[in-house]
């Protein structure tokens, strides 16, 4: 799309970061599937069930706008699961693909509130004050997911890497 106006731009990124958290519900799947411990397993599948939450939120915000909900496909959530099928094809020990699946949460969580954090005030600009609550909603969320991410990295037994 070209953009012309501020409007433009918020529906860009609204586009952009409506692909990322439907790529996000593959690729917490794949999270889930390739972590060994319980705690980590269920962390990303309570995620994953968020972020269902989260896309119909962004859903309401295409309506607040007028807009039929689009996605725009995203290089920088392609590049963060590309990283990830990679580091897996070498066979890691489990310790290490935990302790790697945390780092890839936190960075996919890192970029969400960097697009939220955008987003609002864009919303606030337009008069969007509904849309721009509910992605508020949302990047709280992610603050949330990165603060229980970052916690489980600083406890990670490191003993674990080593197979
Ligand atoms: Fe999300």
């Amino acid at each position: 799309m070209t953009v012309e106006n501020t409007e433009d731009l918020f529906v860009e990124g609204l586009q952009h970061i409506y692909y990322t958290e439907q790529r996000l519900l593959d690729a917490l799947e794949e999270l889930e599937s390739t972590s060994s411990t319980e705690e980590l397993q269920s962390g990303f599948s309570e995620h994953r069930s968020e972020t269902e939450e989260q896309i119909e939120r962004l859903e309401q915000v295409f309506e607040a706008v007028g807009q039929e909900p689009e996605a725009a496909e995203d290089p920088v959530i392609e590049g963060m699961i590309e990283a990830h099928e990679e580091f897996v094809e070498q066979e890691p020990s489990d310790g290490a693909l935990d302790r790697f699946n945390i780092a890839a949460g936190q960075k996919s969580e890192h970029y969400e509130i960097a697009c939220y954090g955008n987003l609002t005030p864009l919303a606030d600009q337009l008069g969007l004050d509904e849309a721009a609550d509910l992605l508020e909603q949302n990047m709280r969320e992610e603050q949330e997911e990165l603060d229980t991410l970052a916690e489980m990295g600083e406890e990670f037994d490191y003993g674990r890497i080593e197979a």
